[in-house]
């Protein structure tokens, strides 16, 4: 945990950062925390195989991929491309992709409404497919983002109110599957604490994310006995999604370049970036909409920069 000092007296408020993008490496980000969890469970089941899906560039399969080949675990990977096609996939590979190819992970492609509309049906019908193959697969939901996932970010929760002296008020991260944002918010419940859970969406709208939180903190309430969310306990902020997932502007490419100049740290251009422009803005219209005392989680997604060079080269100029 960082204060950011600079940020803080610009904003008015006391602003500090939870550095989940140190969690690691290649393994980088909020991801690790639900994978702790979720891939101890497809050890004790014995798994062979570790079935995920995400975008072109996502985190979460990379993190998947790499976690899962040190636990001697084969990565199977299901990406939306913009056709559907292997074809698709950057030539040479870059970024997060060019790690998911160093894994040695099987990558399998499908088209933006494929993955929309039944994403979970084709992991399944690969998972069939190796289970006629004599393997153990085990499937793992977009993002890591089901109950078990999530107590990742419960205990994440306990860990940021560990390292303050008072609780924050508000805890404000990413949203793109909607796990990290559960389990936070789930965490502070659980602790008996006022902090409030803020999650940007970086995509889809507040609608959508409510349902997945609610989902995911109905299944936390029953099968591990979290307590049930009180009303407020999360917010889910809009308006920041720009041009949509993994895309972006002219304007939020200065403010990430800005942000590297003034605070010497880089976020990434299709997660922590839109969650800090999100921040920065609702608290330069109302200093007071978070409270006083405010943890920003830098959740990682370092990797994204790179398979956005060319433009934030042009707009670093
Ligand atoms: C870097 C980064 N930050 C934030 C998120 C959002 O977390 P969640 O999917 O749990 O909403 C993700 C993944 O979606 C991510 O890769």
């Amino acid at each position: 945990m960082v204060t950011l000092e600079r940020l803080s007296s610009q904003l008015g408020i006391e602003l500090h950062m939870k550095r989940d993008d140190l969690t690691g490496s290649h393994l980088s980000g909020n991801k690790i925390r639900k994978l702790d969890f979720l891939l101890a469970d497809a050890m004790e089941l014995d798994a062979t195989h570790v079935i995920t899906c995400g975008g072109l560039q996502s985190n979460h399969a990379r993190a998947t991929a790499l976690a899962a080949v040190q636990l001697g675990l084969s990565p199977v990977l299901l990406l939306r491309t913009a056709n559907g096609r292997e074809s698709d996939l950057p030539n040479p590979p870059t970024a997060n992709v060019l790690l998911d190819r160093l894994s040695g992970a099987r990558i399998e492609t499908c088209t933006p409404v494929d993955y929309r509309e039944r994403r979970n049906q084709l992991m399944d019908e690969l998972a069939h497919d190796l289970k006629m193959h004599g393997g153990r697969p085990y499937v793992i939901p977009e993002g890591g983002s089901n109950a078990l996932g999530a107590l990742g970010y419960v205990a994440c929760a306990r860990e940021i109110l560990a390292q303050l002296e008072e609780p924050p008020d508000a805890v404000v991260v990413a949203t793109g599957s909607g796990g990290t944002l559960a389990g936070l918010a789930l965490g502070f419940e659980d602790a008996g604490v006022h902090t409030r859970a803020i999650g940007v969406a970086v995509c889809d709208d507040a609608a959508y994310f409510e349902t997945v939180v609610d989902r995911i903190a109905d299944d936390a309430h029953r099968i591990h006995g979290l307590p049930v969310l009180s009303p407020g306990r999360y917010t889910v902020l809009e308006g920041f999604q720009g041009r949509g997932y993994g895309l972006t502007t002219d304007p939020e490419l200065a403010f990430l370049t800005e942000r590297v100049r003034k605070d010497g740290i880089a976020l990434d251009p299709v997660y922590t970036n839109k969650a800090m422009l999100g921040l920065v803005t609702t608290l330069r219209n109302d200093p007071t909409a978070f409270g006083r005392r405010v943890v920003f989680i830098h959740t990682g997604g370092i990797f994204g920069l790179f398979a956005h060079a060319d433009h934030l080269a042009a707009v670093a100029e």
